[in-house]
């Protein structure tokens, strides 16, 4: 029977720059050398209530709806060369149980922690564990509201933050993710 295992070679370039994402199942010890590359996955973290975008003060939060934005994202990681795995939870445990999961499944993480922004020591924590790069984003400008909202958890384990352009700030960044992963 075939085993997948690690790679020894140097090999082509392909395989070197794949080699980085390879999945736990290629870290088997036995076996010959089967290089099958991971996509390179960006995982996009939506907090509470943004499953009502659309409908949820739209002076605020715009007319977009989440499945709108996912389309957007999907779209635009592609062509940076990334795949997007977009969700959505109203429960802090399952949104840390994702990041947690990402240190092993995502190239990068990109997270609106909504409402938990401004509350989650679990959320920070949590990030913190990531040794990717993540990207806050937020719709709207988080500074040019309520004081209770000036104050982020999220951005102290954030490489960088988006905050104040609607959608187009979850697109902007998977441009700074692909900055930072690929130079670009
Ligand atoms: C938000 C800003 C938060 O303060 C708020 O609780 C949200 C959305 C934004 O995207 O602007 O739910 O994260």
């Amino acid at each position: 029977m075939l085993r997948p295992s690690v790679a020894q070679d140097s090999g082509p370039a392909l395989h070197r720059e794949s080699r980085r994402y390879m999945s736990v199942a290629q870290r088997q010890t036995e076996g010959p050398t089967i290089p099958v590359p991971t996509p390179r996955v960006i995982l996009v973290l939506n907090g509470p209530n943004l499953n009502m975008l659309g409908v949820r003060q739209p002076e605020i939060y715009g007319r977009e709806t989440l499945a709108d934005l996912e389309a957007a994202c999907r779209a635009h990681a592609a062509s940076r060369g990334f795949e997007v795995d977009f969700r959505q939870s109203n429960h802090e445990g399952e949104l840390i149980g994702w990041i947690q999961a990402a240190r092993s499944s995502a190239a990068a993480v990109v997270i609106n922690a909504a409402a938990y922004t401004h509350t989650s020591v679990g959320i920070l924590d949590a990030l913190s564990l990531l040794e990717v790069p993540v990207i806050e984003v937020h719709l709207s400008n988080i500074h040019r509201r309520e004081a209770f909202r000036h104050h982020s958890y999220v951005s102290l384990a954030a490489t960088g933050s988006i905050v104040g352009l609607g959608g187009r700030g979850y697109l902007l960044a998977i441009d700074a993710v692909a900055g930072l992963l690929d130079g670009k």
